[in-house]
């Protein structure tokens, strides 16, 4: 199984950028699967977005707020056959191996490998398989290999049918069988241990499991198939920061309050919008200044005008 951390955004509308310590991201909304997103985000960034802290998770919340979002549709692609106890596979680190449950009607759970168990193997001859109990108590890696000198390989169970015939194979017990999990590793290569998977998450239900960030679940993590096309998050270095303060005079308000909210912020998205059609980016922020006393504009004394300053 191959699995790469992706960070994939449910939004549409145009493309937001925030940064956080040394890194800045930018949300893409044109909805691209993995192996597209992330060659999009080696060209244009650095890498798809690592979320390695719950500072980054409220970051990206945060950022998508701004901007309404709705969840896609979670299409899950392929579903393979996994009959899972309920509640399974849980997300315990160390329960990478997956056992069968005979006295459960088959049902699979996932554990550590480390632990002693009788195993199932198979013989494979063409599209027939046929499944061998192993009745030694081994550790999943030790009956993966045993599995491999004297039959196939631990059993892969493709569905019901075969589930069944190992349930008839076996008395009650536990039983190992060759499903395993590997790592979650980073697109970008970093190896930061921080998840934020949503409860029952992963469920490993796709054949090639990327991860989706779910901003109507507080930034949760989903794992998705990695071939579906979602928005995505890149990351690249924070160019450097430039401040620039501007003030603006207004010659007569003709009895407008410039104090009042809505005016100011009538004239930040104004102010934004002739920043963009002079070619400058979303990159700019653009806020109003308030002096000590919290006001934005304040009366000249001498020559009865009024000013504001911009930042
Ligand atoms: C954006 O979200 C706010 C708060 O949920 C809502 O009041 C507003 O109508 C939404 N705007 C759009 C364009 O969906
Ligand atoms: C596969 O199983 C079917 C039904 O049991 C049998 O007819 C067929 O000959 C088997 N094929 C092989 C290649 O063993
Ligand atoms: C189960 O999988 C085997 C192997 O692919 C196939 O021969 C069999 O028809 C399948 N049975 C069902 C019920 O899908
Ligand atoms: C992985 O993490 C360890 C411990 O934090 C660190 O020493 C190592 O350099 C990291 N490796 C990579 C490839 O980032
Ligand atoms: C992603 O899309 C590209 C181009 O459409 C395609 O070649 C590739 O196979 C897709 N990747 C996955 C994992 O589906």
């Amino acid at each position: 199984m191959e699995k790469v951390l992706l960070i994939i955004i449910a939004l549409s509308g145009l493309s937001a950028v925030s940064s956080h310590a040394e890194r800045q991201y930018h949300f893409v909304y044109e909805a691209k699967n993995m192996s597209e997103a992330q060659r999009y985000c080696r060209e244009k960034h650095t890498d798809l977005a690592t979320v390695d802290s719950e500072e980054v998770v409220k970051l990206l919340n945060d950022m998508a707020g701004q901007h309404n979002q709705t969840q896609a549709s979670t299409d899950r692609g392929k579903i393979e056959f996994r009959p899972w106890e309920f509640g399974r596979p849980s997300n315990e680190h160390d329960d990478q191996c997956t056992y069968l449950d005979s006295y459960k009607t088959g049902t699979w759970f996932n554990y550590d490998c480390n632990h002693a168990l009788q195993a199932i193997c198979f013989d494979v001859t063409g599209p027939n398989a046929t499944f061998v109990l192993i009745e030694s108590y081994m550790t999943w890696t030790d009956a993966q290999s045993y599995c491999r000198e004297h039959h196939t390989d631990l059993a892969s169970v493709r569905n019901l049918t075969e589930n069944q015939q190992i349930v008839e194979l076996v008395s009650g017990g536990f039983y190992w069988i060759g499903l395993y999990r590997d790592s979650w590793k980073w697109s970008d290569g970093s190896n930061s241990s921080f998840k934020y998977w949503a409860d029952y998450k992963p469920n490993y239900i796709a054949l090639k499991v990327c991860v989706a960030v779910a901003f109507d679940n507080s930034g949760k993590w989903e794992d998705l198939d990695c071939g579906l096309k979602k928005p995505f998050i890149c990351y690249g270095p924070v160019v450097p920061v430039s401040m620039q303060v501007i003030k603006v005079r207004v010659q007569e308000p003709n009895g407008v309050d410039l104090n009042d909210q809505a005016f100011l912020d009538a004239m930040l998205v104004e102010a934004k919008k002739n920043l963009r059609a002079q070619g400058l980016d979303d990159n700019v922020q653009v806020a109003w200044r308030k002096q000590p006393d919290g006001q934005v504009f304040h009366k000249e004394e001498e020559e009865k005008k009024k000013k504001r300053d911009e930042l």
